[in-house]
């Protein structure tokens, strides 16, 4: 995520010991920060060689901008299935027309991040890089895309891209900047590869046992570890597989739980270091190779993507090797597998009201799957198996767009449904602790008042504190027909249009396939509607909220 503030930061960086040489600009589009980080070592090492950098948002990028750089780095990574990042959606729509510039005097290279788990496996990067050479600029170093491990292919590009410039342009060099001047905000000694082990403090279910989901309130406690963290942020989770999984995947591998793996003992490894339910499409071709007459074998040999994923629902790798007879060497195992993801979670406190302890509203993730009752990897283990008194991994992953506004009088509108709240949370506990006078708007729901009203008493006192100056609330399933936080939108779209006409942010956090996309449309025929627009002004006026920071999403 980016500040808005980020553009004015980055050109004051762009020291006038460099303006008369060669200046990089490097562009990143970032949905959870990955790609700002890695943009930041481009612009650091650019700086370090003697040359100018300045870091922007994809999206703060006009095309006339555009038009008068010369090197363009693009970082950025892709988000969902293929698509572009919130904030470089603009800037491809752009770039994409018919009506963008010609870039035959820029020379530019793409560093794309992805996770080749996805279809569309660093689809947005390969877009730009294709796009940017049809419209004229000569690619100076190869693109590379990056699966979920970034670090080390990032940093080896990065060291390629600026070897490259340098041998391109030698007198173009300034002196090396003196001062290693910080991009960005500092950045934490906890991360992905070396997380703080905090306590579990706290682990309470908060929705109600009869409800059909299972919600729980955590707190991590941060002790010592000197992490601080800000509203609107996430927190990394890395999480250990559940070791009755591990043993039965031992178990129907025949193998030794003491074999040797890159990672150590195979037991540990399967615990600590690689993904163990979610098979890769490595190992589901090796399997179906081996045993084309399985069940899995013959879904595969109809070549239907879709009926495969179909297929695979409710099937993890220990389902996939009870149903094929194995026969490769077994010590090839662990070379298929995924290493073990971190999972991000929106923090659900802000510093203000709780300086030393992270919150986290979580849902666990179990369901009845093809054969066994599944649990998702990293909510279960929250949920069940960090005991009293133990310690998880955790980082924090900073959302700098995903913030409540600096100016305290400007309104808010927030929607989230769900867990989706977790982020609302902090954020009226942050307005609340900055006496902040802006007036707030929640919009809540789930299934059912009765057992999914999780912080209620919270929700409750702050409206009648006046913190909340309005909560709309949507149970779907409390009455005959469905109703949805959009639904309770457009009941109050006059009244949300005028919010919006004052200044107020919009705020959506929560499911991205279908509730995000229903709000965004919600949103669009308020404004439509109540703005007396048609569609493409409709269009042009929500893009204006997302190009002002105004309209921004922490969608999943
Ligand atoms: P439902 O399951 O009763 O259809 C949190 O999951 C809440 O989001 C539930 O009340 C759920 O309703 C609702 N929900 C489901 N689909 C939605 C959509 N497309 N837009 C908004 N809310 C939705």
């Amino acid at each position: 995520g980016f500040l808005s503030g980020l553009g004015a930061h980055a050109a004051a960086t762009d020291s006038a010991e460099t303006s008369s040489g060669l200046t990089v600009d490097v562009l990143v589009g970032t949905q959870t920060g990955n790609a700002e980080y890695a943009g930041e070592d481009v612009a650091a090492a650019a700086r370090a060689a003697g040359f100018g950098a300045n870091l922007t948002a994809l999206d703060d990028v006009s095309m006339e901008r555009l038009a008068a750089m010369t090197t363009i780095v693009v970082v950025t990574s892709t988000y969902g299935e293929g698509e572009m990042p919130d904030n470089a959606e603009l800037f491809w729509e752009a770039l994409a027309s018919e009506t963008a510039p010609r870039l035959e005097s820029a020379r530019f290279a793409v560093l794309a991040l992805g996770d080749s788990g996805y279809d569309g496996f660093c689809q947005a990067g390969k877009l730009i890089d294709t796009r940017l050479e049809q419209l004229g600029a000569e690619r100076f170093e190869a693109r590379v895309d990056c699966d979920v491990d970034y670090e080390d292919a990032a940093a080896e590009w990065t060291a390629n891209v600026i070897a490259r410039l340098v041998a391109l342009a030698p007198d173009q060099a300034g002196s090396p900047a003196s001062v290693a001047a910080p991009v960005g905000r500092a950045r934490s000694p906890w991360n992905r590869k070396t997380p703080f082990g905090a306590e579990l403090a706290v682990n309470r279910l908060l929705s109600s046992p009869t409800s059909a989901k299972e919600i729980r309130h955590l707190e991590f406690a941060l002790a010592e570890s000197g992490i601080e963290y800000a509203a609107g942020d996430a927190l990394g989770v890395v999480p250990r597989n559940d070791p009755a999984l591990v043993a039965a995947l031992i178990e129907a591998l025949g193998v030794d739980a003491g074999e040797a793996t890159p990672h150590g003992e195979l037991r540990d490894a399967l615990v600590e270091a690689y993904e163990i339910r979610t098979p890769s499409k490595e190992l589901i071709a090796r399997l179906a190779d081996d045993d084309p007459e399985s069940e899995l074998g013959q879904v595969v040999a109809l070549g239907q993507k879709e009926t495969l994923e179909a297929w695979l629902w409710g099937r993890d790798i220990l389902d996939l090797l009870l149903g094929t007879r194995v026969r490769w060497p077994i010590g090839e195992f662990v070379e298929l597998l995924r290493p073990l993801q971190h999972r991000a979670y929106s923090i659900s406190s802000s510093p203000l009201a709780s300086p030393d302890r992270i919150h986290l509203t979580v849902a666990s993730v179990r369901f009845d799957g093809a054969h066994r009752r599944h649990g998702g990897v990293a909510s279960t283990f929250l949920a069940d198996r960090v005991g009293a008194g133990e310690t998880a991994g955790v980082f924090v992953s900073p959302n700098t767009a995903f913030r409540v506004p600096a100016d305290d009088a400007v309104p808010m509108i927030m929607v989230g449904p769900g867990t989706g709240v977790a982020p609302f949370r902090a954020f009226l506990q942050e307005r609340a602790g900055r006496g902040a006078r802006g007036r707030n708007w929640l919009f809540f729901g789930d299934q059912h008042r009765s057992s999914d009203y999780i912080y209620e008493e919270e929700l409750e006192t702050y409206r009648q504190d006046g913190v909340l100056d309005r909560l709309d609330l949507a149970f779907s399933r409390d009455q005959a027909e469905k109703v949805y936080v959009q639904s309770r939108m457009a009941e109050s779209g006059a009244d949300l249009f005028a919010w919006l006409e004052d200044g107020a942010h919009f705020y959506v956090c929560g499911d991205a396939s279908r509730m995000a996309k229903d709000v965004d449309d919600a949103l669009h025929a308020i404004v439509e509607v109540h703005g007396g627009l048609d569609h493409d002004g409709a269009t042009e006026y929500v893009n204006t909220l997302k190009r002002e920071k105004r309209y921004v999403r922490d969608v999943y």
